[in-house]
């Protein structure tokens, strides 16, 4: 098992495939995109087979695949399908912007995939381009409607920001008036490739979720499931329900149960950590499974106690401002 000495266990691995994206986020990237890393810098799909093997027998039940978009990378299914065979291994979901995706769903349906994770900041067709500065809009619904006709659970990331989407917050909320999905409102991070000048969040999960109670009267506390980022809550009758991640302020980090793995190797052991160790380097080094299974365990054994103090010990002293696209969204 994966213990750290703040006694969290981890069991939920997120890989994230690719730093390549075809949509241009203002959250997530500057408009001429981020430099890529050079293809052979990549994981292959052996190799990520191989290191989710030693996680899967490291107690990892969980995994997200993720990137950039994964759904962009050559042969992904064939990854996925690997996955899947992997014993021990009984989660797989998806982060996808729904731009490539609709063509796989059945595949997806096929490995095993039940829960899909689909980037949507909008419900409205010209600021869809102006967030992502492209004009997927209609792709990413008729994709979303498939989704949800076909069984899969969506769960939509919507990434609240001041005067850009917040007077949408209560659209998103009526949306799961009539639809089983479960729309979760994320926190600003400075994950864009640029970084934020020291500034306040305008839109904390405080505030956000403050400004639904103001909007409907009967919003119901759900249970939150074990290790869940989110604070889940529905209206009373309607079909799906909504949740708020405090990204930023950091409040669930006690029961993180995470580990990711970037495109080119790197083990972070939380979202804020500069990178712990790159496997990559080992494995292309002729590590065996053994050595690489220790080298994971030490990581994680030595995660810090939440992402403030994560922030603060970044090996490269620098605060965050990377693409969340290479770090896994
Ligand atoms: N802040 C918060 N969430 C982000 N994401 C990407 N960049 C950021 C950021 N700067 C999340 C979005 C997207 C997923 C891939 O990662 O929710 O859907
Ligand atoms: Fe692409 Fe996701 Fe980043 Fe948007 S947030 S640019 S969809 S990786």
């Amino acid at each position: 098992m994966l213990i750290d000495r703040h006694h969290r266990v981890a069991d939920y691995l997120r890989i994230a495939v690719t730093d390549r994206c075809n949509l241009r986020c203002t959250y997530c990237m500057p408009e001429q995109g981020i430099q890529y890393v050079p293809r052979e810098e990549v994981l292959s799909w052996e190799e990520l087979l191989r290191i989710s093997r030693i996680f899967a027998d490291l107690g990892i039940s969980k995994v997200r695949i993720t990137g950039g978009e994964p759904l962009l990378r050559r042969d992904i299914m064939f990854f996925i399908q690997g996955l899947a065979e992997i014993s021990g291994i009984n989660k797989i979901n998806l982060t996808t912007n729904g731009t490539v995706t609709e063509k796989y769903l059945d595949d997806l349906w096929k490995y095993g995939v039940r829960t899909i994770n689909l980037s949507l900041d909008t419900l409205d067709k010209a600021k869809f381009k102006k967030i992502t500065r492209r004009d997927e809009f209609d792709t990413v619904i008729r994709c979303f409607g498939r989704m949800i006709k076909m069984g899969f659970r969506v769960k939509i990331n919507c990434v609240v920001m001041s005067g850009v989407n917040d007077d949408e917050i209560e659209s998103f909320v009526r949306l799961t008036e009539n639809l089983p999905v479960s729309v979760r409102f994320i926190e600003e991070m400075p994950f864009n490739g640029e970084g934020k000048e020291e500034g306040h969040l305008e839109w904390s999960y405080i505030k956000i979720l403050q400004h639904i109670k103001d909007k409907f009267e009967a919003v119901e506390k759900l249970e939150d499931p074990q290790n869940s980022t989110a604070y889940n809550y529905t209206v009373k009758d309607y079909k799906g329900s909504f949740g708020v991640i405090a990204a930023y302020s950091r409040t669930f980090c006690g029961s993180c149960n995470r580990i990711r793995l970037t495109p080119q190797g790197s083990i972070k052991t939380c979202l804020y950590d500069s990178g712990i160790f790159n496997i990559k380097q080992l494995l292309r080094a002729g590590a065996t499974d053994q050595e690489l299974a220790f080298a994971i365990q030490e990581a994680v054994s030595g995660k810090a106690k939440d992402g403030f103090q994560a922030e603060l010990l970044r090996s490269n002293g620098k605060p965050v401002s990377e693409s969340m696209s290479t770090i896994g969204g």
